[in-house]
């Protein structure tokens, strides 16, 4: 796909998602109000979550489109966010290509064989559409559901995912992922672009059913210094986000602790960029650079705090994003499992009526 041509096939954003406040913002639009979702907003701080997940595991739940359908609603109907996220994880199209994975509760994606040498890698074979055909259905169900609330589209950027792959599991230290990166650049490289061209799949997939926004999550990347960043993981996530660039929906590019690689991960190609708690939005403008919508980035953590303490985290908040094109309200990462969902929904309710147009 070349310039800015809108493929063929595509489920167009309908034109009451179009004009609403998240994507204005993400295109630095003038808004009504500062648009608020939330990383993790569907799942287990909802109780009517933990209802209809009840004995079905998590990646059964994600083959399921009405479930998926049904959980993805779930925080829009309570909080009345300004978006919706698909429900899925990131390990999802990893699984539809074969790999022997699974997500273990309160421990997160574990892998059977680990991917760790060059044979390993002929495991990794392209994703078709078909592989996913109930995301497909699901988010058509979705966005008829949605009317004007626009659905953002999700993958696990090519860093993260290799991560999980390549220690097999969850890991503190990234031991196995950086041996591999230092030790054997090709390899890593190779390993790097076959989960690029698996994560585009993905997010295409996404985009053409009717994904109106995509975030491509990096969660881990932060462990990185800007020098291996930029040498090691800026190629492959560039692709990621060249890939989709035709279909002209934004892009949002989101990591943890990643205040030292802001201005990289700018560079990579995203139209908005996540940030955590650990940086101010006005000085993490100026590592992205300026012109480049923002989204974040209220400590997680503060919804434990009473609510005028929220409330004063979350105008801070707000004053360092005054001077932004754009500003999309969230958490610096995902909702806590045990957070008072009241709390999330007296938030988007706060966030709202102090920025009132
Ligand atoms: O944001 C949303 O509401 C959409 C759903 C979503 C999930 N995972 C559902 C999920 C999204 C966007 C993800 C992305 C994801 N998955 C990331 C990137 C975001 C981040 O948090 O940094 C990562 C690193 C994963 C891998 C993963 N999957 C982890 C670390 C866990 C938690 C393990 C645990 O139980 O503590 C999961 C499981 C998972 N993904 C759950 C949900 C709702 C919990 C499983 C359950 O409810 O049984």
């Amino acid at each position: 796909m070349s310039g800015n041509e809108r493929p063929t096939g595509q489920q167009q954003t309908s034109t009451a998602a179009a004009e609403s406040a998240f994507l204005k913002a993400c295109r630095g639009e003038p808004v009504p109000h500062t648009p608020v979702w939330f990383m993790r907003q569907a799942g287990r701080s909802l109780p009517e979550y933990l209802k209809v997940r009840e004995g079905i595991p998590m990646l059964e739940s994600c083959m399921r489109p009405e479930l998926v359908t049904e959980i993805t609603l779930q925080p829009v109907r309570r909080h009345k966010v300004d978006a919706a996220i698909y429900f899925s994880d990131i390990v999802v199209p990893l699984k539809a290509i074969g790999l022997d994975l699974d997500i273990k509760p309160g421990v997160g994606p574990v892998v059977a064989e680990p991917i760790r040498t060059r044979a390993d890698l002929q495991r990794l074979r392209a994703l078709e559409p078909d592989d996913v055909a109930y995301v497909t259905e699901a988010i058509g169900m979705l966005t008829g559901e949605l009317g004007s609330t626009p659905l953002i589209g999700f993958a696990g950027a090519p860093f993260t995912l290799a991560s999980y792959l390549v220690e097999g599991g969850p890991s503190r230290n990234h031991e196995h992922t950086k041996a591999m990166m230092y030790g054997d650049p090709e390899l890593w490289a190779d390993l790097l672009d076959r989960l690029a061209d698996i994560t585009s799949a993905f997010l295409t997939v996404q985009i053409e059913a009717g994904a109106s926004a995509v975030q491509l999550f990096d969660s881990w990347v932060g462990a990185l210094a800007p020098a291996e960043y930029r040498r090691s993981v800026m190629p492959a996530s560039s692709k990621v986000f060249d890939a989709v660039a035709g279909y002209g929906v934004p892009r949002i590019h989101f990591g943890v602790g990643t205040g030292e690689l802001l201005g990289l991960m700018g560079e990579a190609g995203a139209d908005v960029v996540g940030v955590d708690w650990r940086v101010p939005l006005d000085e993490a403008a100026r590592r992205v650079g300026a012109g480049r919508t923002l989204q974040g980035n209220l400590d997680p953590a503060v919804l434990f705090a009473p609510r005028s303490a929220v409330e004063s985290a979350a105008r801070e908040v707000l004053a360092s994003a005054r001077d932004l094109p754009g500003h999309i309200f969230n958490l610096g990462h995902g909702v806590l499992p045990a957070t008072d969902p009241d709390a999330l929904t007296r938030l988007v309710d706060f966030v709202h009526s102090q920025t009132q147009a």
